[in-house]
């Protein structure tokens, strides 16, 4: 008896029929290009996943067992270093609307069933202490707000509401560009290294930069007091032909060894995630992967689709001999030759 995919409950579901499903619901509203970011060319997504994609691996099983991807991020145990990275509106989701639950709650609260860890931006208070609710530890990323009253809000909603860390998308204040759209949106605006530096002064939640693309921007966040980075490039809009973040990650790891680095664009599948952790990073962040996962099937599909990618890192590490978390190490990478360099 053939099922069709319909009638295959979320939690059976494989990876494929998963990302189908969403496609499926993402096509009928003509929003799959919305998929698929960055600037003026997209071109800094594809290099991200052609550069993961040249990593190989090699394997080594005998003398290994079992993998267990579990692991702590500030402060918090998590069942993988597979986290949400910061999400706030999404027109896709809107665009399937209307939900029940905020869409945004939903993709929180599945992170909270699959012991990972919620991110989220541009939010207001009241919809931050909502995602919050839902159970997951939640990372706030503020925007670099033209308003600095905003920027302040925004660290003192995070202490009031229990986030477990606050930080600045600092890719952002030049615009965001996405898809060859004017830049935007107009009310954020430059902010200097001294703004930044008075705002990691200005909470006692440790302090996450977000958008870091070289080993300059890495040890000034380090200099300024900044408790960890995320090396990225915010999904490709920022500018086109960034270095690919997988490229960037060593040398900026041998440059700030006492922060956590965190990278996330680009990433989908769990061997990605396994080459990340590999290179020095100490958690992985996707965001375009939970809008497919929440259009799939809102919180549940959530909850599937981190499920499988923690399945997935585990089978990686335990083929590679890499039974915990710690004991991955770039040794198991080959990495690609540059030609002309
Ligand atoms: C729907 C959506 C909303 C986002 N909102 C924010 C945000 O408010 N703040 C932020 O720093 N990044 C935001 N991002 C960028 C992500 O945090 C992240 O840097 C990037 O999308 C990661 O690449 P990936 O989508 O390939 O996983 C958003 C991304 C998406 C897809």
């Amino acid at each position: 008896m053939t099922e069709s995919t319909a009638e295959v409950t979320v939690d059976a579901m494989r990876y494929n029929e998963l990302v189908e499903r969403a496609l499926v619901r993402i096509r009928g509203i003509g929003m799959e290009p919305y998929l698929d970011l960055g600037s003026e060319t997209r071109t800094g997504t594809r290099l991200n996943r052609e550069y993961m994609a040249a990593i190989t691996l090699e394997m080594r099983i005998l003398g290994s067992r079992p993998a267990s991807a579990k692991t702590e991020l500030f402060g918090q145990a998590l069942r993988a270093p597979i986290i949400a990275s910061a999400v706030c509106e999404s027109r896709i989701l809107k665009r399937l609307g209307p939900w029940e639950t905020p869409y945004l709650e939903q993709i929180a609260r599945g992170l909270a069933d699959a012991g990972s860890m919620m991110s989220t931006g541009d939010v207001s208070h009241d919809e931050l202490g909502r995602i919050v609710d839902q159970g997951a530890p939640v990372i706030h990323i503020v925007k670099p707000y033209a308003d600095e009253e905003r920027v302040f809000r925004g660290l003192e909603s995070a202490r009031s509401l229990g986030c477990v860390a606050v930080g600045m998308d600092i890719d952002a204040m030049f615009l965001e560009k996405a898809w060859d759209e004017v830049p935007g949106p107009p009310y954020l605006g430059y902010r200097s290294r001294e703004d930044v530096a008075g705002y990691i002064r200005g909470t006692p939640l440790p302090f996450v930069v977000k958008g870091v693309l070289s080993v300059d921007d890495a040890v000034a966040a380090r200099d300024m007091g900044a408790a960890a980075i995320v090396v990225s490039n915010h999904g490709g809009e920022t500018i086109d032909y960034t270095v690919p973040v997988l490229e960037m990650l060593p040398a900026i790891r041998k440059a700030v060894p006492d922060l956590v680095v965190l990278a996330d664009s680009g990433f989908r599948r769990g061997a990605d995630v396994f080459k990340a952790l590999a290179l020095g990073a100490q958690g992985v962040g996707m965001a375009a992967q939970l809008v497919v996962a929440c259009a799939a099937d809102g919180r549940d599909g959530v909850r599937r689709m981190m499920t499988l990618l923690q399945e997935e890192l585990e089978r990686v590490m335990s083929i590679t001999g890499c039974p915990t978390v710690p004991d991955i190490d770039a040794s198991v990478l080959h990495l690609p030759r540059r030609t002309g360099s």
